[in-house]
């Protein structure tokens, strides 16, 4: 019999916790899904991990670390799948009915319309109200836009003519995510956590878990939208601030000023913070966030955001921009774009993890394919195909006979790049750089013709 936690006070909660009696469901055990649970597996309690990739699921159940890229979680990982404390499986029904808290991580993408898609949280909603009944604990950890849990997701678990009823038959409550891949276990450790619910006293249940599990703050919210929204408000600022950086960078470009040392200067200041240029934002949270907060406000009129739908143009047009920069500085050379051969230095869309979630670099290749040239790619954390390319050993043999290189991702391996031996390892020395990593006069005293985003003073 699983437990209905709201009717537990305060004490018999903790007793729960300390006895470690709970047995928690993550749905989705992806990206942050997975760290999630072993972070529960980890305080002792007996976890399950569905997921619907049935190789992901094997991985797990035969010991073989998935996120090879996410530091800290793999001693973790080893502990509690052989002590049998988190298992996998992708039969939901089964996983779900045995456990008391279901968390779900399910992925919400944007289809090519740019248009939120919640697929998989309501296919699994729909599980739900098959399999729940005795008031155990949905806690939705998943970022979607602010009214979605309370319109769609409620509706859908509780079923056709309200089967099920949320704060009898089960509990509804959000706690979005906001850790940052490459550095999870820090995050998780470090930032509090929001926490909203369809019904008050879950809320302060979850916040209980949660404390339990990972000693931070939790800050309740008075409900599900105004959580999201918060969760929102954060990306959707970096990505706006970004779009101003990006602006102003097209600007100094042209003004001979140079962007880096203006934010250096300005960060001086106590109210400045600092965000950087580059060759547009990718990953699975900015611009899909900044998509969810525009379907959200189009609901009400399409005049809301205007700032919000220019910043996604601006950056949306980065890698244009960084096609521009190549022919210029192309151009100096007398060496034409069309059937020339470019390396591609780092394809992620965000330094030091193996994701390519609407990289910026996709749109990069794409345009440079469309303009006839040749692709070599090389990027530490992919070894042998991406974008269905080949992925060459080593930065030597990407720039190997290049005629220009385009340095996209600022992994900690470009950093102090060996810019002599490269500018005699090229056909052409001439580099874009779109990462801040390279001094442009180092990049010109090892003879490159060089070409970065923002920088104004070459
Ligand atoms: N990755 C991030 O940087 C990050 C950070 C904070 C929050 N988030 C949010 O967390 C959520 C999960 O993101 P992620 O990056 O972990 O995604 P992910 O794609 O890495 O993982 C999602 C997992 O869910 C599984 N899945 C898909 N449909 C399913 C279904 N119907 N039933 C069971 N499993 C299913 C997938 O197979 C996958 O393993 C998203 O809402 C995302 O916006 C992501």
């Amino acid at each position: 019999m699983t437990k209905n936690l709201s009717l537990l006070d305060n004490s018999q909660i903790e007793e729960c916790l300390t006895s470690n009696s709970l047995r928690i469901a993550v749905v989705g055990i992806g990206r942050i899904g997975l760290p999630t649970a072993l972070c529960f597996a980890d305080s002792g309690f007996q976890t399950i991990g569905i997921d619907i990739n049935n190789e992901l699921v094997s991985m797990i159940n035969s010991g073989d670390y998935p996120l090879k890229d996410e530091p800290e979680f793999d001693k973790i990982f080893e502990n509690v799948t052989q002590q049998r404390k988190l298992v996998a499986t992708t039969d939901i029904s089964k996983g779900v009915s045995e456990c008391d808290v279901i968390l779900l991580s399910l992925p919400t993408p944007m289809d090519d319309q740019n248009i939120p898609d919640y697929t998989a949280l309501l296919s699994v909603g729909k599980s739900l109200n098959e399999v729940l009944s005795n008031g155990q604990t949905v806690i939705v950890e998943s970022t979607v836009e602010p009214g979605f849990i309370e319109n769609e997701l409620l509706r859908t678990i509780e079923g056709p003519n309200r089967a099920l009823k949320v704060g009898t038959d089960f509990h509804l409550a959000v706690c979005p995510e906001t850790a940052n891949p490459g550095e999870i276990m820090k995050d998780f450790k470090k930032l509090p956590r929001l926490v909203g619910s369809i019904d008050g006293r879950i809320s302060s249940v979850v916040s209980q878990i949660y404390v339990h599990v990972f000693g931070v703050e939790l800050i309740l919210m008075p409900n599900c939208k105004t959580a999201n929204a918060v969760k929102l408000t954060t990306n959707v600022f970096r990505d706006v601030n970004i779009a101003f950086v990006n602006e102003l960078a097209l600007l100094f470009e042209k003004l001979g000023i140079d962007i880096y040392t203006v934010i250096d200067a300005a960060k001086r200041k106590y109210n400045f913070q600092p965000h950087f240029p580059g060759p547009g934002v990718g990953g699975p949270c900015l611009p899909v966030n900044s998509y969810q907060y525009l379907n959200s406000s189009k609901k009400i009129d399409t005049g809301f955001l205007k700032i919000v739908k220019h910043a996604r143009k601006i950056n949306e047009n980065m890698p244009n921009h960084v096609v521009n920069l190549l022919s210029d500085a192309l151009s100096e050379s007398n060496t034409p774009l069309n059937n020339s051969t470019i390396a591609i230095l780092g394809v992620s869309y965000k330094p030091n993890v193996h994701d390519i979630q609407i990289a910026p670099s996709e749109e990069i290749i794409k345009i440079l394919t469309e303009k006839n040239t040749k692709i070599k790619i090389f990027d530490p954390y992919f070894k042998s195909q991406v974008f269905d390319l080949a992925v060459e050993k080593s930065i030597s043999d990407a720039l190997s006979g290049s005629d220009a290189a385009i340095l996209i991702t600022g992994h900690k391996e470009f950093q102090n790049l060996d810019l002599k031996k490269f500018s005699k390892t090229m056909k052409n020395p001439i580099l874009v750089d779109c990462t801040g990593l390279v001094n442009p006069l180092d990049a010109k005293e090892n003879g490159f013709i060089f070409r970065g985003i923002g920088r104004g003073d070459i």
